[in-house]
C-alpha cells in the first residue's frame, strides 16, 4: 500500500552569524545561537511516498538513484517520531543555477521535513519542523523560514529550533554567490567542527563572541545599518574560519580564488563601495551587498570569474508544499 505523495521546496540559507560546534552530536544541538537570510535563488524540491512494498528507503538525486548516511539516519529518525513503518520513495531535485557547487543540506533537509512528515501523515507547525529538519542537518533548522532566522540554540531537542526574525525582508540587499569549487568538500562541516570542539583552544572565546555578534547582529538589522550587518558577518565568518586553522590538525575550506575574492572585496571597500563576504564549509565565497553595488561588484569580478560563477541571489522564501494529493 502506498502513502499519498507530498512534494516540498525549501530555499537554502546563509549564515550571517555562523553554527560551528555541536553540543550533542545525535541532536544536534549546536554549541552557539546561529541567525541567516534565507535566499530565492538556490532551492530543493524533494516528494516523498511511502510504500509497504519498498525494503528499503530509495533516494533519488537529481534523477540518479543516490544513497547518503544522512537521508537514511534522517528517515529512522522520522519513522521513529511518526510511527509509520514503511519505507520511503524520495525524489530530490536541487535547483542551482548555473555551475554547482552551492546546494546545501539546508534546503535538502528542510524539504525532506516537510515532505515526509506529511506523507507519513503529519501536520506539524513550523517549529515542529524546524525541530524536525535539525535531525537532518544543523543548518535546515533555519530553512523553515523565510529571510532573516534565528536558530535559537537551546539545551535539548525541544528547546533548539529556529524563529523567524524578519521573514519579509523589505530592504534592498544581495547576496553575490562566487562560485569558486562544485567539488565535495574534502572534511565534511560535520567533521570540521567536531574537530574544532575537540581541539581549537580558541573555541571558548568563539562561543563568547559568537553571543555577542548575534545580539549586534540582530541590533544592526533592525536599524538597517548595512555596513554594521556586513562588518559582523564577514568577522564572524572569519573567526569561524580561524577556529579550522586552529585545530589539531588545522585545516582551511579556502582556496587560492577564495582569497582572490576577498581581496576583491577589500578593495572595493577601500573606494567606497561597502560590501562584505562570508564563507562557508567551502571555497565559495558570498558577498553581501546592496542592490545598488550589484553591477560594480560583478564588474570587478568579472576579469577573474565567468558569468556563470556570479549568482545574485536575494532574500527568499520559507518552505512549503508545492504538489499535494
Ligand atoms: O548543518 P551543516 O552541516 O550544513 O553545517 C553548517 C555550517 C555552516 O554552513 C558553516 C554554518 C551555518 O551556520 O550554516
Amino acid at each position: 500500500m502506498q502513502s499519498p505523495k507530498y512534494t516540498a521546496r525549501a530555499h537554502t540559507n546563509i549564515a550571517l552569524i555562523k553554527y560551528w560546534g555541536k553540543l550533542d552530536q545525535d541532536l544536534i544541538i549546536p554549541m552557539n545561537s546561529s541567525l541567516s537570510l534565507t535566499l530565492d535563488k538556490f532551492y530543493t524540491d524533494t516528494s516523498v511516498f511511502f510504500d509497504s512494498t519498498l525494503k528499503q528507503d530509495i533516494f533519488r538525486l537529481n534523477n540518479k538513484e543516490s544513497s547518503s548516511l544522512k537521508v537514511t539516519h534522517f528517515m529512522k529518525v522520522l519513522r521513529e517520531k511518526t510511527g509509520e513503518t514503511r519505507f520511503a520513495m524520495i525524489n530530490s531535485e536541487n535547483h542551482v543555477p548555473s555551475a554547482a557547487g552551492l546546494a546545501s543540506s539546508a534546503s535538502a533537509f528542510a524539504a525532506l521535513a516537510l515532505a515526509a512528515s506529511r506523507a507519513a501523515g503529519l501536520v506539524l507547525d513550523s517549529r515542529s519542523l524546524s525541530r524536525l529538519a535539525r535531525r537532518g542537518s544543523g543548518s535546515a533548522t533555519r530553512s523553515i523560514y523565510g529571510g532573516f532566522v534565528e536558530w535559537q540554540q537551546g539545551s535539548d531537542d525541544a528547546t533548539s529550533y529556529a524563529v523567524p526574525f524578519e521573514e519579509n525582508v523589505a530592504w534592498n540587499l544581495s547576496m553575490i554567490a562566487v562560485v569558486i569549487s562544485a567539488k565535495q568538500k574534502k572534511i565534511s562541516s560535520s567533521v570540521g567542527m567536531q574537530r574544532v570542539v575537540a581541539t581549537s583552544p580558541y573555541y571558548s572565546a568563539w562561543r563568547k563572541t559568537a553571543a555577542q555578534d548575534l545580539a549586534a547582529m540582530k541590533k544592526a538589522i533592525k536599524k538597517r545599518d548595512f555596513r554594521q550587518v556586513g562588518t559582523i558577518a564577514e568577522e564572524n565568518a572569519m573567526k569561524m574560519h580561524a577556529l579550522n586553522a586552529s585545530a589539531h590538525p588545522h585545516f582551511s575550506y579556502f582556496e587560492p580564488a577564495s582569497l582572490q575574492v576577498m581581496k576583491i572585496v577589500a578593495d572595493l571597500r577601500s573606494n567606497g563601495i561597502f560590501c562584505y563576504y562570508t564563507l562557508d564549509a567551502g571555497p565559495n565565497v558570498k558577498i553581501i551587498c546592496q542592490n545598488k553595488d550589484i553591477q560594480t561588484i560583478l564588474a570587478a569580478l568579472a576579469p577573474s570569474f565567468s558569468q556563470e560563477r556570479l549568482v545574485v541571489a536575494g532574500p527568499g522564501p520559507g518552505v512549503k508544499l508545492i504538489d499535494k494529493p
